[in-house]
């Protein structure tokens, strides 16, 4: 691992990383101060921190951890030193570790200008463009692109967390010869009425229609290809229409995306790519000698790099997918310069980002580098009782019913609940999002409406529920708030706890989380992270009670930790772009 200087400012524990790391090179002259400090781990076998020995080549072990013992001081963070073969344990002051973690939650929490516990600086200066979501208009929003929206969303909200200057991109898929068909369609199937109800079941209605046609019949195809030449030819009579379905359809997407509590800083598309730069490329290429004219079609020869032999420009002289993707990429450059650009697409799509990406390298641009595409596998099974999926909208509804009638069968609970509706919608959601970022991206996984509801195991709900149950301690201890500031609480009742001094040094581990999620743009250690967090409150509750105690320092103290546990589950939920509830 690179060394990253420690910044105790924003995370507590550096400070004792840093006094490990000092007494250990202070021991050996030959070591800097940040070979150790990057040799510092999280603990095996119990112990807070760990290094392994042998990476600093330092000879026999044994000798090494016998000369680190011997001079090992306890200070006010480290407390005690062991050895065990070639690794070293270190274990935290408890006292000192359990004041300093909740001390930083509370005042990046709390006393900040805005929440930012678990944020770092790391790409300040910088600024990232990430694609996600980009459903196609009139087709159906599959789960595929839900999950872009899901990982998207996420990456999003992480870049913005390490400091990162963020622009989130929607490119719509909507462009290409299917308007074409669809206009033809819109004139026999197509109603404004319905348009306006719901203008993207209607335009995938229409869609369906039509394509059954064409099917049948080579003319419509023929008709619908004309059509789209007017459309790319700029012929206004023959974009009229087609922009109406746009601006309804995004309306409609927006709709749903807040639902998700998703965001978009730019709804762009297919269609907006200026033509001046897929004609560059083009013209760039054939000079590489790249191009090869088959029929009067472009073609870019890729089988060098293994990836075959792609159409650029059609017979008919309109574009397509590949080209508005290069073309695209350039003018998103010029107008952003942005320092990295990430496309959120699923892994079917590998070949074709690797095609775009190799084209842009072959043009020389430096910019090339900075592409990444962030792949996932496929969602098997997600369909409602009422048959498959294919709108975002049936999805959520979905969600939020699954999720009702489950909460309707605890009458009592239920009855409690201030505003059902809204409470099982996002317990739904977060439901969904949960299954979705469990595991490595990459992975297939089989969407399932049992698990997605449950409250027990590692789900969505169990997750809301544990914020709920943080959240309703300050309602259920009205004699104890408010609580003192904290350098007038007093936490050592705290310190001989197991279970405190867990959770609190859980807490102090999730600006680290956050770190480790940017290196590998995974959600999926995140919401490990927020089931462990869960799980040790969990097991903490019957024991460190707070309404019962009582010691009222004692009942503070716990109280104070549970609210920093609530902070740091939160913040954890809200990076996975969860909105986390406080009563349910
Ligand atoms: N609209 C495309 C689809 O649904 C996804 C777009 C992905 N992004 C891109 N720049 N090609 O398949």
């Amino acid at each position: 691992m690179a060394y990253s200087p420690p910044d105790p400012a924003t995370c507590a524990l550096d400070a004792f990383r840093t006094s490990i790391a000092e007494r250990v090179a202070a021991t050996f002259p030959s070591l800097t101060f940040e070979q150790v400090y990057t040799g510092v781990d999280y603990g095996k076998k119990g112990a807070d921190f760990t290094i392994a020995l042998p990476r600093f080549k330092l000879g026999k072990v044994e000798d090494v951890a016998a000369k680190v013992i011997e001079q090992f001081q306890p200070d006010e963070y480290i407390e005690t030193i062991s050895h065990d073969k070639a690794f070293l344990h270190f274990q935290c002051r408890s006292t000192t570790v359990i004041r300093e973690i909740l001390t930083q939650v509370h005042a990046l929490t709390h006393l900040a200008p805005t929440p930012c516990y678990g944020s770092n600086t790391s790409g300040e200066g910088k600024k990232v463009l990430i694609e996600y979501s980009s459903p196609n208009i009139a087709k159906s929003f599959h789960v595929g692109h839900l999950r872009s929206t899901i990982i998207g969303g996420f990456l999003a909200n992480l870049y913005k967390a390490c400091g990162w200057e963020v622009v989130s991109l929607n490119y719509l898929g909507d462009w290409g010869t299917q308007f074409g068909l669809i206009a033809t369609g819109f004139e026999k199937y197509g109603s404004y009425e319905e348009l306006e109800k719901d203008a993207i079941k209607h335009l995938f209605e229409v869609y369906v229609k039509v394509n059954k046609d064409a099917d049948a019949d080579p003319e419509v195809k023929a008709e619908a290809g004309r059509w789209f030449k007017r459309m790319e030819d700029g012929d206004e009579s023959a974009l009229k229409n087609w922009r109406v379905w746009r601006e309804l359809s995004v309306k409609k997407y927006a709709e749903e995306y807040e639902r998700l509590n998703i965001k978009f800083d730019v709804y762009t598309g297919e269609s907006m790519v200026g033509k001046e730069w897929q004609d560059k490329a083009l013209a760039r290429l054939e000079e590489m000698g790249l191009i090869e004219d088959v029929d009067g079609a472009k073609i870019v020869n890729l089988e060098k790099w293994k990836m075959g032999k792609a159409v650029l420009r059609k017979r008919d002289g309109t574009s397509i997918y590949l080209t508005r993707d290069i073309g695209g990429a350039i003018e998103r450059y010029e107008k952003y310069k942005f320092d990295k650009m990430i496309y959120v697409v699923s892994s079917q799509q590998d070949l074709h980002l690797s095609q775009f990406f190799k084209v842009l390298e072959l043009m020389e641009f430096p910019w090339a580098a900075s592409l990444q595409h962030i792949n996932y596998g496929l969602v098997q099974g997600m369909s409602t009782r009422k048959g498959t999926v294919v709108f975002l909208d049936q999805i959520i509804k979905e969600a939020a019913q699954v999720m009702h009638e489950q909460m309707q069968k605890n009458e009592e609970k239920y009855q409690a609940v201030i505003d059902p509706e809204t409470v099982s919608r996002e317990i739904g959601i977060t439901g969904v999002k949960i299954q979705d970022m469990a595991a490595k991206r990459i992975n297939n996984y089989t969407f399932n409406w049992d698990r997605m509801k449950s409250f027990e195991g590692d789900t969505g709900p169990y997750l809301q529920y544990a914020h709920v149950r943080l959240s309703s301690i300050s309602r259920k201890n009205p004699h104890l708030i408010p609580l003192p500031p904290p350098s007038q609480i007093d936490t050592t009742s705290l310190a001989s706890s197991s279970h405190a001094r867990e959770i609190v040094f859980l807490l102090g581990t999730y600006p680290d989380i956050v770190k480790v999620a940017l290196k590998t743009q995974e959600p999926s250690g995140v919401v490990t992270y927020a089931f462990r967090l869960s799980h040790a409150i969990s097991s903490a509750w019957e024991v460190l009670q707070v309404k019962s105690e009582p010691d009222l320092d004692k009942a503070r103290a716990r109280m104070w930790m549970f609210e920093c546990a609530r902070d740091v589950l939160g913040a954890a939920m809200r990076l996975l772009s969860i909105r986390p509830l406080d009563r349910m």
